[in-house]
This record gives C-alpha cells, sequence and structure tokens, in this order.
C-alpha cells in the first residue's frame, strides 16, 4: 500500500495574486476558456501567450481536440503551461506538457513513452474533478466510439493552485455536478479495496466539507456557496488525492456508458447511479466497512445511521433532482446492454468496488432506477 500526493498545493485569494506570486510572463501559455480569462485575468494585462480550449470543440476533451491543440502548441514556444479551467482544460493541458503528446491514442495504446518536458500549473475553476492533483486524464475516444482514462505519472502538475475567487461565478448547475462528482470521489475510494488510513482521511474530510456546506444551502438558501468556495475547492481536492490513490468504483463504471450515450453531463450521470449502487452495496454487506463509513457519516449529517443515505439525497436533490434513468433517454434494453458493457469493459474502475457486483447486479441497478 502506497500513497501520493503528487503536486505541491497552493492557495490565493485572488487570481492577480497568483499572477505576481508565479510571475506569469510570456514564457508561459495559459490553456483556459475565454469566460474565465475575460473577466479574472485580462485586466492583469500579462504577457502570457493564451490558448482557448473552447475553439478545438464543446464538451469533454476528445482524441481529435487534444491533437489539434498539441500541434498548434508544438509551434509555440514556452516553459510552462497553466491550465485554468475545469476538467476538460486540465485533462487536455496535461498533454501540452509531454515531448510527444500527440497522436493522443498512441499514447493511450503505449506506442509513445510519455516524457514530461513542460512545468504545469493546474488552477480548477469547479470544485468536483480533482483533475488539479492527479495524473488522470479523462479522454472521448471519438474514433473508437469510447470513454477512456488514461493516466500517467508524467502528467502530474508540479503545483495545484487553489483560488476561491475562481468559483464565484460558477452557475449553480454546474456547481451542483462538480461538487456532487467530488462527493462521489470521496465516498468510493473509501470503500474501495485499494483504500489506505492515508487516502480514507482524505476522502472523510472532503466528505465532510461538502456534506457541511449543503446542510447550510439547505438552511440558509443555495448563494451561500459562494462563502463556502474555499471549503469546496479544498474538499474536491481532497476527494482528488483519494480516488488518485484509491480509485473509484461501480458509480463512476455504470455513469460512463449513460453519460457516453446520452450526453449526461459526468457529475450528473454519477448521481443518477449513486443510490442504485449503494442500496446494492447495503443489500449485500451492510455490515462491513460501509457500517463503520455511515456511522461517521450519521454523525455529520445528525441522523440516524439507517437514514444516511436519504438525507444526502435530500441534501442533493435540493440543489439537482435526482431523475429517473428513462428521462435521460435510456431504453428497457439498454439496461441489459450497458450491463454488460460496465461487466466487460469497465474492470479498471469495478475492481474498485465494495463488493464483488456481477453483471446481473449491474441489470438490477440499472432497471431499479429506470
Ligand atoms: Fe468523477
Amino acid at each position: 500500500m502506497s500513497f501520493l500526493i503528487g503536486p505541491k498545493v497552493t492557495r490565493f485569494d485572488t487570481c492577480a495574486q497568483f499572477a505576481k506570486e508565479a510571475q506569469l510572463g510570456e514564457r508561459d501559455l495559459i490553456v483556459t476558456n475565454e469566460y474565465i480569462y475575460r473577466p479574472f485575468f485580462e485586466e492583469l494585462k500579462l504577457s502570457c501567450q493564451v490558448m482557448f480550449q473552447e475553439k478545438y470543440g464543446s464538451g469533454e476533451p476528445t482524441d481529435v481536440m487534444i491533437d489539434a491543440m498539441c500541434a498548434d502548441a508544438s509551434a509555440l514556444s514556452f516553459d510552462r503551461v497553466i491550465a485554468i479551467g475545469g476538467g476538460s482544460v486540465m485533462d487536455t493541458a496535461k498533454f501540452l506538457t509531454l515531448r510527444q503528446g500527440s497522436p493522443v491514442l498512441d499514447l493511450v495504446d503505449g506506442k509513445i513513452t510519455p516524457e514530461r518536458v513542460k512545468a504545469l500549473f493546474c488552477v480548477p475553476t469547479t470544485c468536483g474533478t480533482g483533475s488539479e492533483v492527479t495524473c488522470l486524464s479523462a479522454i472521448d475516444q471519438t474514433t473508437r466510439g469510447t470513454k477512456v482514462g488514461f493516466g500517467t505519472p508524467a502528467m502530474y502538475a508540479d503545483e495545484a493552485v487553489l483560488i476561491p475567487e475562481l468559483l464565484s461565478s460558477l452557475p449553480l448547475k454546474f456547481f451542483a455536478t462538480s461538487s456532487i462528482d467530488a462527493f462521489i470521489h470521496a465516498i468510493e475510494s473509501y470503500l474501495s479495496p485499494g483504500a489506505s488510513r492515508e487516502s480514507k482521511l482524505f476522502s472523510m474530510e472532503a466528505m465532510q466539507l461538502i456534506l457541511r456546506g449543503y446542510l447550510r444551502m439547505e438552511r440558509e438558501g443555495v448563494d451561500v456557496r459562494f462563502e463556502e468556495s474555499e471549503n469546496f475547492l479544498t474538499a474536491s481536492m481532497y476527494a482528488g488525492i483519494a480516488f488518485g490513490n484509491a480509485g473509484t468504483g461501480a458509480v463512476h463504471a455504470m455513469s460512463y456508458p449513460l453519460g457516453g450515450n446520452y450526453h449526461v453531463p459526468h457529475g450528473e450521470a454519477n448521481y443518477a447511479m449513486f443510490r442504485g449502487v449503494f442500496g446494492k452495496y447495503m443489500e449485500k454487506d451492510p455490515g462491513g466497512r460501509i457500517a463503520e463509513l455511515n456511522e461517521k457519516l450519521a454523525a455529520t449529517l445528525d441522523c440516524a445511521r439507517d437514514e444516511v443515505y436519504v438525507v444526502i439525497q435530500r441534501l442533493f436533490d435540493n440543489v439537482l433532482p435526482a431523475k429517473p434513468l428513462h428521462e435521460y433517454g435510456m431504453t428497457e434494453e439498454d439496461c441489459e446492454n450497458f450491463a454488460d458493457i460496465v461487466e466487460q469493459k469497465q474492470v479498471r474502475l469495478t475492481k474498485n468496488n465494495y463488493v464483488k457486483l456481477g453483471r446481473d447486479d449491474y441489470a438490477a441497478i440499472y432497471r431499479g432506477l429506470y
């Protein structure tokens, strides 16, 4: 069992402080979105080179997008990549730090050995992916019709930079999908057979920060989340550290076919699967490590142990109501087909399940949520 925090973690109150401290300048390549750059960085009049990711396509990063960005970056001269954005921006920027970041599918297939040649700063603008502290990148392989998680130690950031100011323009829906994704990173990694004493510390603190934030939002209204920005950014990073070491499991595995086929945002697809997977875990082995987890969550939520998942759903539904799967377009046939896909193609994740689940369990979970 080992435990690693890849990057150095730094915190700033404002983007201006970060720019000054990091001495951002002409040898830096900022990878971001225009809607982030304009309000937060334009007035700083930096001499950095800038790439806007949306010029290469929308949504989650694809192999085609990453290849195009690597081609354009290869014509530039820079020493550091400053990735400022959500998971898509950070996951893409990681490839720009490699000697040969494309063709990305050759990296995925092991035909290119990843070799790091540029420094990388990751500055998250959502509170979900934890990509700033993982060496992972989620890639939609458009040419192959599936999504894949690619990871190499060569893609760890040198610095993960937390700036709460950046959450101030995050719309409620993106706040909800990202923070719920972070919660699921934390809870799945806590129950993973790969969890260590260290990773569980980060998982538990992440869950507590997120649940306390949601309790406060229920009491005081959703806008109070802006006062909790630093806590949510911290929780997301801690959850990233935890799952980067211990992995995520069935919720993520089962959400991928839903997200991929019906274009449901990652965090929302996870939330759609969450109660079904945890219901199955409780049915199969309620007395194992999940009992210890539930006891701790009950204390945080000030509720009975057998009410933990009801209360969590109430808190999350307050911001992002869970929907049955058919409302996303899923069919009854999909319940069976997706179960086959999870059983056959998501072993990388399902090996982290709390209890062993099989194809028929996955089908039953999909049907139960349908
Ligand atoms: Fe996730």
